[in-house]
């Protein structure tokens, strides 16, 4: 088995790639090294290298950047990905290719399952639609991974810039009337493995850790994850703002974008652990040291 992984210098490719290393035969490209707006460079470099299963953990992700640069957001995020199963195809490899769980419009109040119907309220959410659309219309089995509020050692997300304003401020708040499931990294490249096998099928799936909170119940355990490790920071409590306070966002965002991982459950008979433990678990490993 070849894994070639798409993405590898994001938060979530770098990770795969490091995870994969001492397991599998595995290779990436990061946006320097192939630009997925460059479709006859994409078509000569993949053509050229040598998979049977291409991870795409690219894509053009700055939510409120996609509404300004709606041209770009489709050109990575839905037309790339169309490009990508071509070559597959033609190299009879598998696609596996990562998208959000902000396709849903966050009206309903229970965990997003697979069957229930997308329908995003922003320009990224369109465009990683449009790309799960034209993945799973190839006639090979590909995989579209959904996932929410990813995190990890490779890239700084949320709850980084949350410890940073932490360390430097006794004052700090967060968002409390929006809510999903925060996602650990390392926690995706270990659920990841159980379907590199050719005979599972494809189509939708959810990976998320377990459990849900807000962004200050996220940020909030953070804070008192830095305590016990030992990591000093001047706020010990995060206050609460609201969505609407949100003057500087661009976008639309879902308010409510839990991914139900139950679909994963099944086909594994493994839960994924509490987003608790992997961000306890991400902090004793990687904060210390920082
Ligand atoms: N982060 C989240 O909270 C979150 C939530 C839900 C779903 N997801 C999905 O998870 C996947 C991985 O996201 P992530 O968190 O790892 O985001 P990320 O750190 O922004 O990684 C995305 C990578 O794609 C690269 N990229 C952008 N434009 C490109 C292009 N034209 N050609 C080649 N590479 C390009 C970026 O490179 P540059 O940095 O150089 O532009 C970056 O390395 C994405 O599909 C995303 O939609 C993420």
């Amino acid at each position: 088995m070849k894994l070639l992984v798409l993405g590898a210098g994001g938060r979530l490719g770098a990770a795969l790639l490091r995870e994969y290393r001492s397991k599998f035969d595995v290779a990436g490209f990061n946006h320097t090294q192939l630009d997925l707006s460059d479709f006859g460079a994409v078509r000569e470099k993949l053509r050229n290298t040598s998979f049977n299963i291409l991870i795409n953990a690219a894509g053009f992700t700055k939510v409120d950047l996609c509404e300004t640069e709606p041209d770009r957001a489709f050109l990575i995020n839905a037309q790339a990905p169309h490009v990508l199963t071509e070559i597959c195809e033609e190299k009879n490899a598998r696609l596996i290719h990562f998208s959000t769980d902000y396709v849903f419009d966050g009206d309903k109040h229970e965990p997003y399952t697979e069957e229930d119907q997308a329908c995003p309220i922003s320009v990224y959410g369109e465009s990683k639609l449009a790309g799960e659309n034209n993945v799973l219309a190839a006639k090979r089995q590909n995989l579209v991974v959904r996932v929410s509020w990813v995190f990890g050692p490779d890239r700084p997300s949320f709850i980084d810039a949350m410890i940073q304003q932490a360390q430097e401020n006794q004052e700090v708040d967060a968002v409390a009337d929006k809510h999903s499931t925060p996602t650990y990294t390392l926690d995706i490249a270990a659920m990841l493995p159980r379907f590199f096998d050719e005979n599972v099928s494809g189509g939708i799936l959810h990976f998320a850790n377990a459990g849900q909170c807000s962004w200050q119940q996220y940020a909030q355990w953070a804070v008192d994850c830095c305590r016990d490790a030992g990591f000093p920071l001047k706020a010990k409590t995060i206050g609460e703002t609201k969505l609407r306070d949100m003057a500087n966002w661009i976008a639309r965002r879902p308010v409510y974008s839990v991914l139900s991982t139950s679909k994963y459950t099944k086909l594994t008979g493994v839960s994924p652990r509490t987003w608790r433990e992997a961000v306890s678990d991400y902090i004793t490993r990687f904060y210390p040291k920082k």
